[in-house]
């Protein structure tokens, strides 16, 4: 059968730490299913003792995601590790990933402790999380710039203790592929006990080596890659789960016989539902589920591909869930239709959300002509993903006029965490009046970084996407909006960033009071 590699997905937990990738339990709790049916092996749902919001989406995911082992990352302290502990225990497999600092800058200038210190706290940490689940996990920060001894014998001292993983991260995104495979074979071939526990890699992607340092450090004797969904993370990202796991696949000839768990058919789907969670999108270029990932433009490869599609294809489309066929539904289409629609797409709805469905489909193809999958994908999204009490503006009505002779004006009626409020604004043009009116009827001007429009698909009643990146009070968000009205779709952006920032603004201030309650 060959050899298994571990997928252990930090999407929403490292991922989740980036500016602008912060969600909502809510929306953890949706990926958190979806990366259930990719089966990961592994979930890092959280850091619990990070904040009140953090344990609880830990926890929520411990009791209602089944199938992978639920993860909580914890510093090496007795207080984060009961804190993990606690919020992991619904789980019904669990681990406790528990970490710090070996490199001499982090001890010396974060952690203000000596080698022996650290070496203490590791063996307490890992002994003590042990009393709460025998799958401890223990990373050693900044590995690859630690020196060699010492990182032997921090990891030494994990296992002695009880830890039955090893993580072995390249946390600055420093390490070169052929450096960071050797370290991996000296690790092997030093550490007394390492073939006792499961050698991990995680690795960072500033110098745009994360995957291939993964990948390296597999083919030294590593057996557990810690990635992401569309490789986000702190900075430049983490290794991107889909290409770590393509590539095991694809290149079985110079993996051998070494093997993933992963429904690979679900990653262009858990790729796009985190797209849409978060308002970042990938880039059009994007290995494995990016837009142009499986197009052909050029007339040559078009011609090489109708011959024989490997001739510039390394792998199916329909591997990764890639939707190959644009099937287009319309007014005319039924029910049924519809529903074999969403299921080809891998949605799967009950009875009543589906007359749910039904009914804004048949608003929208009374509107549009055609609706395309990336129509249904919107509205679903909007239908189900965002949350009342997430959003604390709500645009209730605006009337916008604007002409060739005419200063744009727009007024706006909108609730503001329940207070009705209402403004009238000029503005450049249609949009940055309604925008302008909006931000005048909440007293705020966030700093708009960048907007852009596009339509989603061909013809003039097509649906218009609009995509807002805005920073309120130093916090960064992105927000997304579809219409087949572009200012409609802008106000829907708009109002999407400047949720998610307020949301997070409040999130933030939260973690800094309970740290400051002393509780991290
Ligand atoms: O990058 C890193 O070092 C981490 C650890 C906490 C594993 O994220
Ligand atoms: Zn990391």
């Amino acid at each position: 059968m060959g050899e298994k590699v571990y997928i252990f997905d930090t999407t929403l937990r490292d991922g989740e730490q980036a500016p602008g990738f912060s969600m909502t339990t809510e929306e953890k709790l949706q990926m958190a299913h979806q990366l259930a049916k990719l089966n990961v092996d592994i979930i890092e749902a959280g850091f619990a003792a990070a904040s009140k919001g953090d344990f609880e989406a830990v926890n929520r995911i411990a009791k209602e995601v089944k199938g992978p082992v639920i993860c909580s990352l914890a510093r090496a302290l007795e207080s984060d590790i009961e804190i993990a502990a606690k919020a992991l225990e619904p789980a019904e497999r669990k681990r406790i990933h528990t970490f710090i600092a070996t490199s001499p800058i982090h001890m010396e200038y974060k952690l203000r402790m000596t080698p022996d210190q650290v070496l203490e706290r590791i063996e307490k940490a890992v002994s003590f999380a042990r009393n709460f689940t025998d799958d401890v996990e223990f990373s050693c920060e900044d590995a690859t710039r630690s020196e060699r001894e010492f990182l032997y014998r921090a990891i030494e001292t994990a296992i002695k203790n009880g830890a039955t993983v090893i993580n072995i991260p390249d946390t600055v995104g420093y390490a070169i592929p052929e450096e960071f495979g050797q370290l991996i074979e000296d690790i092997l071939n030093n550490v007394p006990n390492i073939d006792k526990v499961i050698l991990s890699v995680h690795c960072h992607d500033d110098l745009g080596l994360a995957t291939a340092n993964s990948l390296t450090a597999v083919k030294h004797g590593a057996r557990q890659v810690e990635c992401t969904i569309n490789g986000i993370g702190e900075r430049a990202g983490n290794a991107a789960l889909e290409e770590v796991v393509m590539a095991l696949k694809v290149r079985k000839d110079f993996f051998g016989d070494l093997y993933t768990d992963v429904n690979t058919k679900e990653i262009y789907k858990t790729s796009r539902l985190l797209c849409r969670i978060t308002g970042n999108f990938v880039q059009p270029n994007k290995a494995i589920v990016g837009d142009n990932a499986f197009a052909h433009e050029s007339g040559i490869h078009q011609h090489g591909v109708l011959s024989h599609r490997m001739t510039y294809e390394i792998m199916n489309p329909e591997d990764v869930g890639f939707p190959m066929s644009r099937i287009v539904l319309g007014k005319h289409s039924g029910r049924h239709a519809l529903k074999r629609r969403l299921e080809e797409l891998g949605f799967k709805f009950t009875k009543e959300e589906l007359d749910r469905i039904f009914e804004k489909f048949k608003e929208l193809a009374d509107r549009k002509k055609e609706v395309y999958d990336e129509d249904l994908e919107a509205l679903i999204y909007q239908e189900f993903m965002r949350i009342e009490d997430q959003e604390p503006v709500k645009v209730l009505h605006f009337q916008v006029q604007s002409g060739d002779n005419m200063i744009p004006t727009a007024t706006v009626k909108l609730l503001f965490k329940g207070e009705e409020r209402e403004a009238t604004s000029t503005g450049n043009g249609p949009v940055d009046a309604t925008i302008k009116a909006i931000q005048k009827a909440l007293g705020i001007e966030p700093k708009l970084l960048d907007y852009s429009i596009k339509a989603l698909t061909p013809n003039t009643d097509a649906q218009a996407e609009a995509r807002v990146v805005l920073e309120l009070d130093g916090v960064k968000a992105s927000g997304r909006g579809v219409d087949t009205d572009i200012i409609k779709a802008s106000v829907k952006a708009f109002t999407d960033a400047l949720n998610r920032a307020i949301v997070r603004k409040e999130y933030i201030l939260q973690r800094e009071e309970i740290r400051e309650e002393g509780t991290v």
